[in-house]
């Protein structure tokens, strides 16, 4: 199979890079490297240096004939969305609309998307299964619904297949150590607790300890990459053979607190990480947990990396390795 990766160069790609080059399928990355590095792709497959805004050079990679897009590349930051909607519409949405449409052109017909648990908003109930209302709470959210309901659109007038695949929180690095790229500037919990274990930062700011759940602390559902990846090649193969669209959340199905991250980082990485009680950020709910019977049911998916302690000592052996890189 013909797979073309946009945004295959960032932290979720380079894993999804890895997972479908792992089964022999042929892997092009397209990525501006605005936030992905060049040196995550993998020399087996081919780079496209590109701008999905482009619509030129998205329509000339295309037409080298792919039979799946995979789509990847969008900017993540939830809170940052709420205060610079602009730059989320014009590369979230004109530029996913820029993809899609040269994807119908070049009959490249089936699209996977990397959606989010933050289409669906403040939960309504737990855990979240696919039938959840979808309301959601910050922009960047927005922005991934809109890609769903577009992508649904165009499998309606134009005949393609899509698979929309709702990311609860993606964590972990490949286990083999395939992949040593940090993120650059990370936002999200883990990273901020693997840069205060290296001294890249002086602390861990535990956002809210007065929230309804078991510590106080906010619960998510952390599910590793490298279960994320198999996903993509799963939802693959589902998209060719069926013909048929699907919706399905990826998820752990187990809720972790902020508390129990940074216990398990400290006890995994034998340092004394500082942590310091801070106000709730805006828009956080207090807990979002998956079900993902949907995807175990029609894709045979299962999460087989997300136990805590491995997506804690993945990660922390990536930071660990930089960390001594630079010394
Ligand atoms: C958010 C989005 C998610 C998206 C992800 C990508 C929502 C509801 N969720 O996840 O869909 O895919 O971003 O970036 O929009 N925390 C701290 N201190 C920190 C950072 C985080 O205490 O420095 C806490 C948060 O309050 C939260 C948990 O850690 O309880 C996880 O936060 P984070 O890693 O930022 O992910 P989400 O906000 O859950």
């Amino acid at each position: 199979m013909k797979v073309l990766l946009f945004g295959g160069a960032g932290y979720i790609g380079t894993h999804v890079a890895l997972a479908f080059l792992d089964r022999g399928d042929t892997v092009g990355i397209f990525d501006n490297l605005s936030s992905g590095l060049e040196s995550n792709v993998s020399p087996k497959a081919k780079f496209y240096l590109g701008d999905i805004l482009d619509r030129e050079r998205v329509s000339e990679v295309l037409s080298e004939g792919w039979d799946v897009a995979v789509h990847l590349a969008a900017f993540k930051a939830a809170g940052e969305s709420m205060i610079k909607p602009e730059k989320y519409s014009e590369n979230n949405i004109t530029g996913s609309l820029i993809m899609i449409t040269e994807c119908v052109k070049h009959g490249c017909k089936n699209i996977i998307l990397s959606s989010s648990a933050a289409t669906y908003g403040e939960p309504k109930y737990l855990p979240i299964d696919e039938n959840h209302p979808t309301n959601p709470e910050n922009y960047y959210g927005y922005t991934k619904l809109c890609i769903e309901e577009n992508l649904a659109w165009y499998a309606k007038l134009k005949g393609i297949n899509f698979a929309a695949l709702r990311y609860f929180n993606a964590a972990g690095y490949d286990t083999t150590g395939r992949m040593t790229g940090l993120e650059r500037n990370p936002a999200n919990l883990i990273p901020v607790v693997m840069e205060a274990a290296c001294g890249m930062r002086d602390h861990v700011a535990i956002f809210g300890d007065d929230y309804p759940t078991e510590d106080g602390t906010g619960v998510r559902d952390y599910v590793h990459v490298t279960d994320l990846a198999d996903g993509h090649v799963k939802a693959a193969d589902y998209l060719v053979k069926n013909n048929k669209s699907l919706i399905v959340n990826l998820g752990s199905e187990s809720g972790l607190s902020v508390k129990q991250i940074v216990d398990a980082s400290r006890r995994i990485t034998g340092v004394d990480i500082k942590a310091v009680m801070s106000p709730r950020r805006a828009g956080d709910p207090a807990k979002l947990v998956a079900t993902s019977a949907k995807a175990k049911e029609i894709l045979g998916w299962e999460a087989k990396y997300s136990d805590l302690d491995t997506i804690i000592s993945s990660t922390w052996n990536v930071y660990k390795m930089n960390m001594e890189k630079k010394n």
